[in-house]
């Protein structure tokens, strides 16, 4: 592993689900552990780039000497980008960030009422963070370099190179879920302006490592 690649960076990084509340005590979520997320923080920080987490709610411990700001939605995760990204060179959103959330959130606890029917979800659509931050003056003008992720069950290069396109993004990391969610290990594949190449099964701590030396590259 280079030392030092990312020295001078500064790297945002999001991660883990966002949760939408419906009411006090419920609300609708992703699977994620942030585990991929974390350790891409982990290894930036440790090729020399200053780093700032942006974590929804996860069980994971902060990767040393990396700034964690904790989110609960996807309004928030957007927020908190955008407060930060004014300084950071480098996006990677590894967040499984919900596509829709209530359009209205219960003050109080929606109590079960057996004389009335179930209550009836409305959503309306969230922030893509991603996609916006991609779209922002810094990130045209290459002074933000954005990397994405994809999640696919199935026709991963056809979805995740249509994805990388759609998102407006350099850098497109696509994995194929729900086999990794949870888990220690993961298979990536990288799609860029001139194709795509997979980095073989490994821990998602190798992987990060990888990712980080590719990402470096393309600098
Ligand atoms: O469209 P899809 O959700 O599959 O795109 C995944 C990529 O977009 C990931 O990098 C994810 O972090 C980002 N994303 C986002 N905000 C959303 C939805 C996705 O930043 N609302």
């Amino acid at each position: 592993f280079t030392p030092n690649v990312l020295a001078g960076h500064h790297m945002l990084v999001t991660a883990g689900p966002t949760f939408e509340a419906i009411d006090p005590v419920r609300g609708i979520t992703n699977r994620s552990s942030g585990k991929m997320g974390f350790a891409i923080a982990r290894a930036a920080q440790e090729a020399g780039a200053k780093v700032t987490l942006i974590s929804g709610p996860v069980a994971l411990e902060t990767p040393r000497n990396v700034q964690r700001i904790n989110v609960q939605s996807a309004q928030q995760m957007l927020d908190a980008a955008q407060e930060h990204i004014t300084s950071a060179n480098i996006l990677v959103a590894t967040a499984a960030v919900a596509d829709w959330r209530p359009a209205t959130t219960a003050t109080e606890k929606i109590k079960k009422n057996p004389q009335e029917a179930v209550p009836a979800l409305h959503f309306v659509e969230n922030p893509d963070i991603l996609a916006t931050l991609a779209q922002s003056p810094r990130a045209q003008s290459g002074q933000l370099y954005c990397v994405g992720f994809a999640a696919e069950s199935q026709n991963l290069v056809e979805f995740a190179t249509a994805k990388r396109v759609r998102k407006g993004v350099p850098l497109l990391v696509g994995n194929i879920g729900p086999s990794t969610f949870g888990q220690d290990d993961n298979v990536l594949v990288l799609f860029d302006e001139h194709g795509h190449h997979t980095l073989p099964r490994a821990s998602k701590r190798t992987l990060a490592k990888q990712l980080i030396r590719e990402i470096a590259q393309r600098l």
